[in-house]
């Protein structure tokens, strides 16, 4: 790269890739983006996408993707140099001389990566010499074919100090080779010798496919089982994933990224044909590892281990994910029976058991609940109190605010259901021991009529033009009442199945234990009729036991023969309804 970075970046920003590419292929615009035809593939209808803001171009059949620069060196084959070239005239851009700095810099990146490659040019050799046999014995029981080592440019560091003597010969310095972690040296330089040994080596490339660092597994049990690079100029092991490079392409075309804990993970999953398969290296995953793989989809599958470490680190990747949250960017979990990881699952179940359990993904939201409710009880006000305090606290952090009002919205609903899915079960475990008879609450006669109104709407309509309309004690219960009353407005002959269809799961959770009941007894409509007069009589009576009432207090501060009238003609008519009854 003969370019300084910032000249590159300026350059990007200044081209409109729109109308660079509009030179080529015919867009129209939709939204923020433009649409076409791709350039890249034979396609009759258009999938080929172009966004300005962030200048990048996508084709959703091809996985075809890049920047301006890209267009030009894949579209019209220009050599690298010559695109920049020909878009800094285009924009007016003087092309800058690379200042010395610029130039060191660039020569210690290229032999840095000179000898990394070198590095594992060594290591491939060896696995494939006779000190190789027994790694290439161990990978062999692993089920790793020579292929998938090769494609994954596998190693084996043996005993001793070979690659030291490699780098030598090849006329690297070895103290560069130190300060990559390649070789460890004494304080005085005296004594060296190599960083990996008797390990199996998986190199870890970078976005462009070269080694910057390297993995390597031990072939028999011992401490530390993976011994990773140390952080050097080339390697922030926060900021890489492994296999991302190979993996980018189906991320992208399968807008999905399955994030695992380990290499033999990836590499299983890869020659079973999941090619959207990376991990995070020996650390936490983290936020700038999740940015890479928003970079290419939407919402990455975390699928660690089965077992209880996996499932913790899983839950620490929702917390982390958490606060930076975007519309459309999100996580899925996927959670492999006990002690599986996804390695066992390929081979000692299937790829299909692998792929039936990434089908049963569960979302961000199903997960935080879960792990929200987990492990604690909510049985008295106080402790539910808490769940609620928890919860809010919770979304609370999300930094973006349409996706935490979404989430506040969201989380509402689930308490609100939950509080309601435990009254019911808690009258319904009364209802069972009482033998059948329902403890009276305060609005039971408005559940009633609202219960008959959805099990027999054509015999309940009656209620509508009764003037005493039920009082409801819960908003949930009006807004019902409201809503299968609008229903009956509109559709008079509706059944009460066809009723029952029309609501939500959780208006059905409002009263299902009244709805229960009448549906048990399954009634003749005169029986019906008479039961639902019944229910309308009890609640003129409640209705004007309640007016009474206040009537009576009004009298009992202003006493005139009027309201002594009122209250006179009330209490005829509740006597009149009783004696009905
Ligand atoms: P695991 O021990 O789960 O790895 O660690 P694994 O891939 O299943 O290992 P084997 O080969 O099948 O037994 C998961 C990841 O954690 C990092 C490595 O990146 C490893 O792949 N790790 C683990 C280390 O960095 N050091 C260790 O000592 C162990
Ligand atoms: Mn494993």
């Amino acid at each position: 790269m003969p370019f300084p970075p910032r000249f590159l970046d300026e350059l990007r920003e200044r081209v409109t890739l729109s109308q660079l590419i509009s030179r080529k292929v015919k867009l129209t615009r939709r939204g923020r983006e433009y649409l076409g035809l791709c350039p890249f593939h034979h396609e009759k209808t258009p999938s080929f996408t172009v966004n300005d803001d962030k200048g990048f171009y996508h084709c959703f059949g091809c996985g075809a993707h890049g920047d301006a620069i890209r267009f030009l060196t894949e579209s019209e084959k220009m050599p690298f140099t010559e695109a920049v070239e020909h878009l800094a005239h285009l924009v007016g851009l003087s092309v800058p001389q690379m200042t010395a700095d610029d130039v060191k810099k660039q020569e210690t990146l290229h032999n840095d990566l000179a000898i990394m490659e070198a590095a594992c040019a060594y290591f491939q050799e060896q696995l494939f010499s006779a000190r190789g046999e027994k790694a290439r014995q161990y990978l062999q029981n692993r089920g790793i074919t020579k292929e998938v080592a090769q494609a994954f440019r596998l190693g084996y560091a043996p005993s001793g100090s070979g690659l030291m003597a490699y780098l030598t010969e090849k006329g690297f310095s070895l103290s560069v080779a130190a300060s990559l972690g390649l070789i460890v040296e004494s304080a005085e330089k005296r004594a060296r010798h190599d960083y990996f040994y008797e390990r199996v080596m998986f190199p870890i490339l970078n976005r462009r496919q070269k080694v910057i660092a390297f993995g390597g597994r031990l072939l028999e049990k011992g401490e530390p089982k993976y011994l990773n690079s140390p952080e050097t100029t080339l390697f922030h092991k926060g900021e890489q994933l492994y296999a991302l490079s190979q993996a980018v392409e189906t991320i992208r075309k399968k807008n999905q990224a399955v994030l695992v804990e380990g290499y033999m993970d990836v590499i299983a999953l890869h020659s079973a044909g999941f090619t959207n398969a990376v991990a995070p290296l020996g650390t936490a995953f983290t936020e700038q590892q999740l940015k890479l793989l928003w970079q290419a989809c939407d919402e990455p599958i975390i699928c660690f281990d089965g077992d209880l470490a996996g499932r913790k680190a899983a839950v620490r990747a929702l917390y982390r994910a958490l606060d930076i949250l975007m519309p459309g960017k999100s996580l899925q979990f996927v959670f492999l029976p006990d002690p599986f990881d996804p390695d066992d699952m390929i081979r000692k179940k299937s790829p299909q058991a692998f792929q039936e359990a990434l089908d049963k993904a569960q979302s961000f939201a199903d997960t935080l609940w879960n792990t929200l409710l987990e492990n604690r009880s909510i049985d008295t006000p106080e402790r539910f109190a808490k769940l609620e305090k928890d919860v809010s606290d919770t979304i609370g952090r999300i930094k973006d605010e349409r996706v935490r009002t979404s989430y506040v919205r969201e989380m509402k609903n689930r308490l609100w259901r939950l509080a309601h899915q435990r009254k019911r079960e808690r009258a319904a475990v009364m209802f069972r021991s009482s033998g059948g008879i329902l403890r009276p609450t305060e609005d039971r006669e408005s559940r009633m009529m609202l219960a008959y109104l959805i099990c027999y709407p054509e015999q309940g309509q009656k209620i509508l033009e009764t003037a005493f309309l039920p009082q409801f004690q819960t908003p949930e219960t009006q807004h019902l009442f409201e809503k299968v009353s609008q229903r009956l407005v509109e559709n008079p002959d509706i059944t009460g199945a066809e009723m029952k269809k029309y609501l939500t799961d959780e208006e059905e959770t409002v009263l299902p234990l009244e709805v229960e009941i009448i549906e048990k007894s399954d009634k003749d409509p005169i029986t019906v009729q008479a039961e639902i007069n019944k229910w309308l009589d009890s609640i003129r009576i409640k209705t004007l036991y309640q007016t009474k009432k206040e009537k009576l207090k009004l009298f009992a501060k202003n006493q005139t023969p009027e309201l002594w009238q009122e209250i006179k003609q009330i209490t005829e008519e509740i006597e009149k309804l009783e004696a009905t009854e």
